[in-house]
């Protein structure tokens, strides 16, 4: 499984960048606005900036909702950079748009996916990745993990080539589980992938192993 890391903050991305675990970013709106860039030069210069610093795809998202304006956008975001993956929102306009950019070679992203149905349109249109957001649905009482097992399937019955990207990740637990449910891809804030290190008995082992280590190397010296 791939990792990805969501988020438009340079240093969060470097420092996924150096682990040497990081596949890609995946960024939004509301990303953006959380690291404070405003203004489209600033914003298209950012995307350039996160390709500068990540090896792997960087999602871009269009703001546009009607079929000309988001086809104008993305164009323009991938001509920026190689790296560049325009993501588009599951709407109808959407949709259609993601027929065009497949046809013309350009990578897409179909972001805001809460259904099957939606993955499957997704998937159709040929989307190089399709974004559930398993976070969002448990935080409305519905099994997000669910909705990954469930879009796994369907693409393998039919040997789709959209990759599930499972987005709206909140814990490690997520990506365990998305690794298990076969998931392509993983979008991750920092801290999730972080906490994938953590179990006390490796802490423990290692205090012993160091404290050990010590006394030998105390022995040895005299
Ligand atoms: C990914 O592409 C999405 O933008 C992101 O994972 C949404 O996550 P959130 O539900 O934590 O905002």
């Amino acid at each position: 499984m791939k990792f990805f890391i969501d988020t438009a903050n340079l240093s969060q991305i470097r420092e996924a960048q150096d682990l040497g675990v990081l596949d890609g970013v995946t960024t939004n709106p509301s990303l953006m606005a959380k690291e404070g860039i405003t203004g489209q030069a600033n914003i298209l210069k950012h995307y350039v900036d996160i390709c500068s610093i990540a090896t792997g795809d960087v999602s871009a998202e269009v703001i546009g909702t009607e079929y000309k304006d988001i086809i104008a956008e993305g164009e323009h975001l991938a001509s920026l950079h190689k790296q560049i993956v325009v993501k588009v929102p599951m709407i109808k306009d959407g949709v259609k748009a993601i027929r065009y950019f497949t046809d013309k070679g350009i990578r897409t992203n179909c972001t805001l996916v809460f259904s099957a149905g939606q993955a499957l349109l997704a998937a159709k249109a040929g989307a190089t990745y399709v974004s559930p957001f398993l976070g969002r649905l448990d935080d409305i009482s519905f099994d997000g993990m669910e909705l990954i097992h469930q879009i796994v399937h369907i693409y393998r019955n039919y040997g789709y080539s959209t990759q599930v990207l499972a987005a709206s990740i909140r814990n490690p637990l997520h990506i365990v589980k998305c690794a298990e449910a076969g998931a392509d891809v993983a979008t991750c804030p920092l801290s999730a992938i972080l906490d994938l290190l953590k179990h006390p008995l490796t802490d423990i082992g290692l205090a012993k192993f160091l404290a050990d280590a010590k006394k030998t190397q105390e022995v040895s010296a005299k």
